[in-house]
């Protein structure tokens, strides 16, 4: 038996101030999507912003459903859309930003594990890394590949 360790390296900041432009602007553009969430039920909204590798923001927000399952996140419904449109254009960076009765979370909100799992799908097809950027009011999180949000990704029907 050995015993290994998962390492995960991330930058941490406390505002946006301090992010590079191009990130300072998917953040603004994150929370600009929160307001198409519909968000009836949870009464939680997250916005999410994704730049293409051509410079392309495309925007996504929560949608619920009164039958709950039917809804989907945020992330998911930017990553899909730009899937949609733009299937040969990589993803550069995801930028997802949660409001509690839109009040914006101090500690950043978490993608739940179908979202990470869609992140890796897009990660696999483009054959390369993209960035994630998890916002909250006191703490930005920024990561550098899926791997760092979903480690042991499943990724593949062959052993
Ligand atoms: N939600 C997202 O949109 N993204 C996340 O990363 C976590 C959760 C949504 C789903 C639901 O509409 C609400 O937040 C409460 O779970």
């Amino acid at each position: 038996m050995i015993n290994r360790t998962i390492h995960i390296d991330y930058e941490e900041y406390s505002s946006a101030e301090e992010m590079i432009p191009q990130d300072r602007e998917l953040v603004a553009a994150a929370m600009e999507a929160m307001k198409g969430s519909y968000s009836p039920y949870s009464k939680f909204q997250v916005g999410a912003a994704l730049r293409l590798e051509d410079g392309t923001i495309v925007k996504g927000a929560n949608q619920e459903n009164v039958a709950y399952p039917a809804g989907l996140c945020a992330e998911r419904t930017a990553m899909f859309a730009a899937g949609a449109n733009y299937p040969d254009t990589p993803f550069d960076t995801l930028a997802i930003v949660g409001a509690d009765h839109w009040v914006v979370c101090e500690s950043p909100a978490s993608p739940c594990g179908s979202c990470r799992q869609v992140m890796a799908e897009y990660q696999k097809k483009q054959g390369k890394p993209f960035r994630i950027i998890l916002v909250g009011s006191k703490k930005i999180r920024k990561f550098f590949r899926v791997d760092d949000l979903l480690p042991l990704i499943f990724d593949s029907l062959k052993a």
